[in-house]
This record gives C-alpha cells, structure tokens and sequence, in this order.
C-alpha cells in the first residue's frame, strides 16, 4: 500500500473517527483542531500535531476537512495561516464537511489558481459509518483529482460516487439533508401519534421499520426518542445549517421547498429553546410542545 501524509483539520463527532481510520490503514497523519483536547487524542493514536490549517497541510500529499459551516471552511483554506499557504502544488486539499456548494466552487477556484487541487467530497452514515468505514461520499471537483484521492476516500467510505464538476457534491449532500430531515420529521410524528394512541412503541417501530413506511431515521432514531436518548450523533444544529443551505438554493433556482421550510422552522425552535448541540432527534420536542404529549412507553389512550 503507497503511504500518503495527510493532513487533517476538523476532530469533531466525524473528524475524529475518521482520523483514527486513516491512521489504522497505515497513512501519515497531521491534524489540526480549533480545540486543543482532540488532537492530544489522536496523537495518542500516533498523529502528529500541527499548530495552524496551514501547517497540517505543509508537505502533506492530502488535506483533509470536517468542519461545520461554510464560514468555517473558507477561514481554515482561505485565512490566516490557512490551507492555501501550506497546500504544495500537485498536492489535493478535500472537504468532507457539508457547506454550501457555490462556496466550494469559490475555493476550488482559489485554489485551483495555484495548482492544488480540490474536491468537495460530503458524506452520509452518520458516525456509525465514520467509525466502521461505510459512509456513502458524494464528490465534485474534476474528475482526474477525483480518481488520485479515491483511494483515500476508500477508507472511510463504502459507496463513493462521483457526482461531476466542483460543488456537485455538496448539492447532492442537500438533497440528502432534505429527505433525511423530512424522514426525520415523518418518524416522530408517527411516534408522537403511537405514543398518544397508547400503542407499544418498541413494536410500532419494529413492524413499521419492515414496511414501506421504513426510513434510517425512524429505525436508528426512533429508539433514542423512545428512550429519551437526546445524545447527538449528528447535532441537530448541523441538521439546521444544512436546511438553511437547501433554503438559499431553493431561492437561487426559484424553486418552491415547503417541507424544507417547514422543518427549517422547527429546527430553529428547538435551537431557540438553547438545545441546539442535541442529536437531531431531539426536534420532537417542538412537536410534544405542540402536543403537549410527550412520546413515551407508558402514556394509555387507545
Ligand atoms: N455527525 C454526523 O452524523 C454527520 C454526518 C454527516 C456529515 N456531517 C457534517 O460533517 C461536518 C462536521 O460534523 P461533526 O458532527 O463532526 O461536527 P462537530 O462535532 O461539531 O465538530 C466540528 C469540528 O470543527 C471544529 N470547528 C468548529 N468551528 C471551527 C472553526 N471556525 N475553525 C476551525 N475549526 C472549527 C470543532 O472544533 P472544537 O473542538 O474547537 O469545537 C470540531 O472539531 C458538518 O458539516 C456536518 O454537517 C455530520
């Protein structure tokens, strides 16, 4: 196997398991955190510290982001001691991060103008999947530098599909965003629903769960909101930033998107309520309130 250096910023809830799996397949890595807790983590692990984006890319063959929002990304490539100071020609810098796809084609621009290549490369699977390696990965940026960091992305993800020119990538990631939040909101009023009917909710979950009303959400979620588990795997603030970005280009391209908005809302109820750092399954809560029925085993009623 050819050993790469990588350079990786961005050691949140998906950034750090992805990180250990590029160690584990042998790779170099420098990794680079706003905070300093996670990168002593990894370099438990074996990882070498950087003390600026700039530097995880220096010398670096690959550079890898996990960051949250668009801002974000564009100050660690574009600002100071940024990315496009350290990237060495020839060498490729990939956002995994879910941002907005007009931005990415701004900084494959910048970069492009110096000869780094860049690819907008989101994905989906949750943490479950940064852990085992089974992320699906959708890539936009030009198809040459897509097949020299494939075999990269073969590490952390199962299904990798190349979606055509810069920020295609991440305009597919929206339309996911769209109907995971939509699926989202499908299981809990379903739940809501059980749960005021007095049904068993372990087996309304199981039995709808093997139908045509199955979704990822009601089958991986639905348990935590039965159990109250509002631990986030995936932070519903995320979850709203990515309905935000579906928002603005359902604006640009004048296309009407009621259920986005509508779940938009709710969402920025939830984070109105301070509780914006939970999982995404936590936007229930705005419906209970709605309801004021909260989803549980014991409530009686049918
Ligand atoms: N979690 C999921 O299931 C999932 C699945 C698919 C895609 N995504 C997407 O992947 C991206 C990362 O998600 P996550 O769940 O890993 O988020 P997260 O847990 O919030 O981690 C974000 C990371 O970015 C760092 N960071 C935040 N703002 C920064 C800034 N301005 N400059 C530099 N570093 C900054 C944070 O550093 P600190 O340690 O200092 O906070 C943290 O390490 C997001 O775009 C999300 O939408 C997430």
């Amino acid at each position: 196997m050819h050993v790469a250096r990588i350079g990786f910023i961005g050691l949140g809830l998906m950034g750090r398991p992805m990180a250990k799996r590029l160690l584990a397949a042998g790779h170099e890595l420098k990794v680079f955190n706003r905070s300093k807790a996670p990168v002593e983590e990894l370099v438990r692990h074996g990882a070498e510290a950087a003390g600026s984006p700039g530097e995880a890319a220096d010398k670096s063959d690959y550079t890898i982001l996990m960051l949250p929002d668009s801002k974000d990304v564009q100050g660690v490539v574009l600002g100071e001691k940024g990315v496009i100071y350290g990237a060495k020609p020839g060498s490729i810098v990939i956002d995994m991060s879910t941002i907005s796809p007009a931005v990415e084609r701004e900084i494959y621009k910048s970069l492009k103008q110096r000869g780094v290549g860049y690819l907008d490369a989101p994905v989906t699977g949750g943490t479950i999947g940064a852990e085992q390696g089974t992320l699906a990965i959708m890539v936009g940026g030009d198809y040459e530098v897509f097949k020299e960091a494939e075999p990269i992305l073969r590490v952390l993800g199962q299904r990798i599909v190349y979606m055509g020119p810069s920020g295609s990538g991440q305009m597919t990631k929206i339309c996911n965003q769209i109907s995971v939040a939509l699926s989202l909101f499908g299981a809990c009023e379903a739940l809501l629903l059980a749960s005021k009917a007095g049904l068993d909710l372990d087996k309304v979950i199981e039995v709808i769960s093997s139908g045509a009303g199955s979704s990822w959400q009601l089958a991986n979620l639905g348990p935590a909101i039965v159990n109250r588990d509002f631990r986030p795997g995936f932070k519903a603030e995320h979850l709203m930033k990515d309905l935000r970005i579906a928002l603005e280009i359902g604006q640009e391209l004048n296309l009407p998107l009621p259920g986005t908005a509508l779940i938009h809302q709710l969402f920025k109820s939830l984070a109105a309520r301070g509780e914006g750092a939970l999982g995404t399954q936590a936007v229930v809560k705005v419906l209970e309130d709605l309801a004021r029925h909260t989803v549980s085993r014991s409530s009686g009623g049918a």
